[in-house]
């Protein structure tokens, strides 16, 4: 299926959202909130875009809207415009001197807007980070409180039970505010310390305990993807010969 994104003729597939087309066609349309890889939030509405309907623009989140045949979407006008900074100028205020939003405020152009009060967090509530918890059938973590103390937190603000460490939460984190540290040791997130799980063949950090142990129910060996090959390749060389 053929549409069009300022003029640019873009393929897309069935179902695709037109910002999962233009991701893989690689047309940039901001959107802090969109993977690819898990369920959309459709929460931070950076995605706005225009798509023209019965002869009129109208205002749709580029990460919702289905791409329909000959679809026409058009994301320089005036309206996308100052809806797009309008948004930007709020995300601002909830996470100051975020990278990620600080890029975004450059490439538009926007004044720093004034910060109503100091922020510890650089979180703006996305919901990307529960969304992946979810994917892993964990959900430690979701949207606690309300109003200016909502935030994402493990229940009670307490070592989630079934949080296995995995950091997948903080990979898919736009704005990379979870606290995550690792060392020799291990890896703490989420209020709550890990132990690695070493390669038994060369010592090498493969993951968390809890995360191998929930990825590996047959209850095998750690052992590194290296290691692994390394293996394959002999047990190749045995039964083959050189
Ligand atoms: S580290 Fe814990 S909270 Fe984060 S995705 Fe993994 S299981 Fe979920
Ligand atoms: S922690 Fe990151 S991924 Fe989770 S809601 Fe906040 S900004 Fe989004
Ligand atoms: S990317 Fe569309 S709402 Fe966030």
């Amino acid at each position: 299926m053929k549409f069009t994104i300022d003029g640019l003729e873009i393929s897309a597939e069935q179902d695709d959202t037109i910002m999962d087309a233009s991701r893989r066609a690689e047309v940039f349309i901001p959107g802090l909130c969109y993977s690819s890889s898990t369920e959309p939030t459709h929460s931070c509405r950076l995605c706005m875009v225009e798509v023209e309907e019965k002869n009129s623009l109208r205002l749709v989140a580029a990460c919702a809207y289905k791409v329909k045949e000959n679809l026409k979407v058009v994301t320089t006008t005036e309206r996308v415009s100052k809806v797009r900074k309008t948004i930007l100028k709020h995300l601002y205020s909830m996470a100051p001197e975020n990278p990620a939003i600080m890029e975004l405020m450059n490439l538009y152009k926007i004044e720093k807007a004034p910060i109503i009060k100091e922020k510890k967090s650089h979180c703006i509530l996305c919901g990307r980070c529960v969304k992946a918890c979810e994917k892993l059938g964990i959900s430690a973590i979701s949207t606690v409180n309300r109003g200016v103390t909502k935030e994402i937190n493990t229940p009670y603000g307490k070592p989630a039970e079934y949080c296995m460490g995995c950091g997948s939460c903080s990979e898919v984190c736009p704005t990379k505010c979870i606290t995550i540290k690792d060392n020799e040791e291990g890896r703490t997130i989420w209020h709550k310390h890990f132990e690695w799980a070493r390669c038994e063949k060369c010592g090498v950090i493969v993951t968390t305990k809890e995360h191998f142990a929930n990825s590996n129910p047959n209850n095998t060996p750690v052992v590194c993807p290296v290691c692994k090959r390394r293996y394959m390749t002999d047990v190749f060389a045995d039964t083959f010969g050189e």
